[in-house]
């Protein structure tokens, strides 16, 4: 257990613009900052941060929450685990109450993990700069290739002895357990053998870091050229690496990413360092696995530009073809540099000075339009029939972009360089698009077998809060946003003088709500609430921040949201809502009777249709009469209500 004092030092010293911006390009807009979902896919940012609040949240997906909430939901990880996640970026030391042995065996899997392979990843370096074998073999490999000392640090390169199970002992000496060495493939555990062996024996190693920086896997190359063994062995996937979700170097190239405002993707993890020692660090390696749209994603948190750098060989250019294709469908840009054919960017780079591999980069780039008709005209040349597949190449591309204004942009571009009419082009597209529309539907229909067809849910109900949950959701956000402000009743003292009495929202909220034993039907709301109820029976002081630091995460999640509205949070454009909010604290009184009415109403409504379904099922005549006046006094109750919103409306 981390220490009470700890946590608070955390959550104070963490700010979250700094926590969001590792993972997020922000830029700032009005008193916030704005940058893509790291959540859902986006194309605009409509994930917004409140550095003044130390809260985020998100329009467009509704995920909202503080800094460590944030660390929480991106990581994948628990409370605690976030605490000491901002505390490592933070360097506090954590302080940690004692454990039991059972919460010490219990400890988090995927943190083991991660330990293992920050151990592994410590123990290679260590090999490959302080051993014969590692000296001899593993730096004598870099050192031939052009690796620089900077960039084994850099990027935390290593060997693993060519032994049987070196590292594997080791690690087992120092009591990392065989179950965690299997899990991360470190080991190869044969179990009806009882044999364990290294997965990476004789192997140089580059270790696959997360976002983060934390070690989640390795590359391994071999140094002999035995054909029958794989150049590169990877590691498999485990709870804490996920392929198809990671890049190489993205961990050393985000901040480059962002400020260059592009990415540059290349096949292999030679490629990436020989690149940052030419002075280019914004680029990542999908290493081996073909490109996939997660690995895309990830590079949107960051940029909407790709540049894709393959070798110009048949397989890198059949591989930039299904890239190019995948990054247009995400509404990114892309743009296209093919090496020399036997060059790979490594090769080039260390042929070249690095002024020279820039300006190559930037004299190549071309755009997938001019990239695939170069090409393809190239070997097609005027014949009639090849010149019309390539349109057809085109033309497929162009269909997949979502946005109507870019498709145009490039149709255009389309037909100037091949000189075709833009309409016969906007034809085509528009035909493509049709057919994928109707292809996209009726597969919908038959992928579902008919027996298993399930009707859901009314999707208003699903998506639209009802009334209860906006009711009660504006009294929260009234109690939390403006809990200690005051509002004025007038009052007649004791002279007979009108004067005016200043209470505060929340003790007015409470009082009226427990007056009329209303509660909340949302458990969450109804939490807040009774902890504001109770603060004010003890007369200690409630807030925002109890609430927004709250350790259970429903709750600070929901405080966060109801903190931030979009109206407050926007900048320009939103001027007409702005009055509104700006308005809001001078009509704070209207707006907090307003609300209480509306939720009594409702209340009211609820059991006049609770007493007249038992009017209906009522068997005896006393029973009736007895109802029958419950119901009476109610239907005044709410004529009252409705009149006294009515004269609201009226004289507001
Ligand atoms: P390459 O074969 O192009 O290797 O594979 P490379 O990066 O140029 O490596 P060097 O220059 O020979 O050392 C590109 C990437 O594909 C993955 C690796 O990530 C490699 O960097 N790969 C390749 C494997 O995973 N396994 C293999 O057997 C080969
Ligand atoms: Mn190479």
């Amino acid at each position: 257990m981390i220490r009470q004092e700890t946590i608070q030092t955390v959550i104070e010293t963490a700010r979250i613009e700094e926590v969001v911006g590792d993972f997020v390009s922000l830029k700032k807009r009005g008193a916030n900052m704005w940058g893509n979902c790291p959540f859902h896919n986006e194309k605009t940012p409509s994930f917004s941060v409140s550095p003044s609040k130390g809260i985020y949240k998100c329009f467009g997906c509704g995920k909202a929450g503080t800094a460590v909430n944030f660390i929480m939901e991106v990581e994948k990880i628990t409370f605690p685990e976030a605490i000491r996640f901002l505390a490592r970026k933070y360097q506090i030391d954590v302080e940690e109450e004692r454990q039991t042995e059972e919460q010490i065996q219990a400890g988090n899997e995927r943190e083991s993990l991660l330990q293992v392979t920050a151990f592994a990843q410590k123990y290679f370096t260590e090999q490959l700069l302080n051993t014969d074998e590692g000296k001899s073999v593993g730096l004598s490999y870099f050192r031939e290739r052009g690796i620089t000392d900077e960039s084994i640090a850099k990027f935390q390169l290593g060997y693993c002895n060519n032994s049987w199970d070196d590292f594997t002992k080791h690690a087992l000496a120092e009591g990392y357990k065989l179950d965690f060495l299997d899990k991360t493939g470190l080991s190869i555990v044969k179990p009806d053998e009882k044999k364990q062996f290294d997965r990476f024996r004789g192997r140089v190693m580059f270790p696959i870091l997360n976002l983060t920086g934390r070690v989640i896997g390795f590359g391994g190359r071999i140094m002999t050229t035995d054909k029958n063994k794989p150049k590169y062995v990877n590691s498999p996937e485990s709870e804490i690496y996920n392929k198809s979700h990671t890049l190489y170097g993205i961990f050393q190239a985000k901040s480059a990413i962002v400020s260059k405002d592009n990415c540059f993707l290349v096949e292999g993890y030679t490629d990436v360092i020989s690149l940052h020692q030419s002075g280019i660090h914004n680029v990542v390696a999908s290493s081996g696995t073909s490109l996939t749209n997660d690995q895309i994603k990830l590079i949107n948190r960051f940029t909407q530009n790709i540049t894709i750098l393959y070798d110009g060989d048949y397989a890198g250019i059949k591989a930039s073809f299904r890239g190019i294709d995948m990054i247009l469908e995400q509404g990114m840009n892309v743009k296209i540099v093919l090496f020399p054919d036997g060059e790979d960017p490594d090769s080039f780079a260390r042929k070249h000075r690095s002024q020279e591999v820039i300006e190559f980069i930037e004299k190549e780039s071309s755009d997938f339009i001019t990239f695939k008709t170069n090409l393809l005209l190239g070997e097609s040349g005027k014949d009639p029939i090849k010149r019309a597949n390539l349109i057809k190449e085109i033309v497929h591309s162009i269909s997949l972009i979502p946005d109507k204004i870019i498709r145009q942009v490039y149709i255009r571009e389309c037909s100037s360089l091949l000189s075709i009419e833009e309409l016969i082009l906007n034809t085509e597209v528009n035909k493509l698009l049709r057919q994928k529309f109707i292809k996209e539907n009726s597969l919908d229909q038959q992928s579902v077998p008919e027996q298993q067809i399930v009707i859901p849910p009314e999707p208003q109900k699903q998506n639209e809060p009802s009334d209860v949950e906006n009711q009660e959701r504006e009294i929260i956000r009234l109690l939390l946003t403006y809990g200690h402000t005051d509002i004025f009743f007038e009052h007649e003292d004791e002279f007979k003088q009108m004067a005016e009495v200043p209470v505060k929202v929340a003790l007015f909220i409470v009082n009226d709500l427990s007056n009329d034993e209303i509660t909340f039907e949302n458990p969450v709301y109804q939490f807040i609430y009774e902890a504001y109820q109770t603060s004010l029976k003890e007369e200690t002081v409630i807030d925002q921040q109890f609430f927004l630091h709250h350790p259970e995460s429903v709750v600070s999640t929901m405080a966060a949201e109801l903190l931030l509205t979009r109206y407050e949070v926007s900048a320009a454009g939103w001027e007409k809502h702005n009055i509104f909010v700006k308005e809001e604290p001078s009509r704070l009184k209207q707006v907090v009777m307003r609300s209480l009415l509306a939720m009594k109403a409702r209340k009211v409504e609820q059991m006049l249709d609770e007493i007249q379904h038992k009017l209906r099922n009522a068997t005896d005549d006393e029973e009736s009469m007895n109802l029958l006046q419950q119901f009476q006094t109610l239907k005044t109750i709410s004529m009252q209500i409705q009149s006294q919103e009515l004269g609201r409306v009226v004289t507001k």
